[in-house]
């Protein structure tokens, strides 16, 4: 009598287990509703950024400007806004270079290197495709 019971209680036990795992499967994320999606590229109208000029994105992984230039005809590409002495916004290239107002660091718009400091390293630079007449904003340059 009594190992009527406990296969009674056993059967009942699996069926509750059974029935936990199915519930509580179903609200485990799967591994790619876990990842977040990928943020819209980042584009620019290559006729928006003329020969010496520059235009001004937002690097969509950190919210800062980032200068997109065309220091030589054809050549594309872009340097973040902030300064590599105290991190202040650079402005804009203008004569070939981008300028800090905080110290007076300066450095090249065709390759983001110091030209004068306080600043010692140069200004992050990402990398720059050309997709037609698009210029699609690429991921940092090591
Ligand atoms: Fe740019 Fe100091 S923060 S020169």
């Amino acid at each position: 009598m009594d190992g009527g019971i406990a296969a009674v209680a056993l059967g009942g036990a699996g069926l509750l287990t059974g029935s936990l795992t199915a519930t509580f499967g179903r609200d485990k994320p799967t591994a790619k509703a876990k990842q977040s999606p990928a943020p819209a590229p980042v584009t620019v109208a290559a006729a928006s950024v003329p020969v010496g000029g520059s235009a001004q994105v937002k690097d969509p992984a950190s919210g800062d400007a980032v200068y997109v230039v065309q220091p030589k005809e054809g050549q594309y590409c872009a340097f973040s806004s902030v300064c590599t002495h105290s991190g202040c916004a650079v402005d804009a290239p203008k004569n070939g270079q981008l300028y800090c107002p905080c110290h007076g660091s300066r450095f090249d718009a065709a390759t983001g290197a110091v030209l004068n400091g306080p600043a010692t390293k140069p200004l992050p630079k990402y990398r720059v495709t050309k997709d037609g007449d698009q210029l699609r904003l690429g991921p940092l340059e090591a």
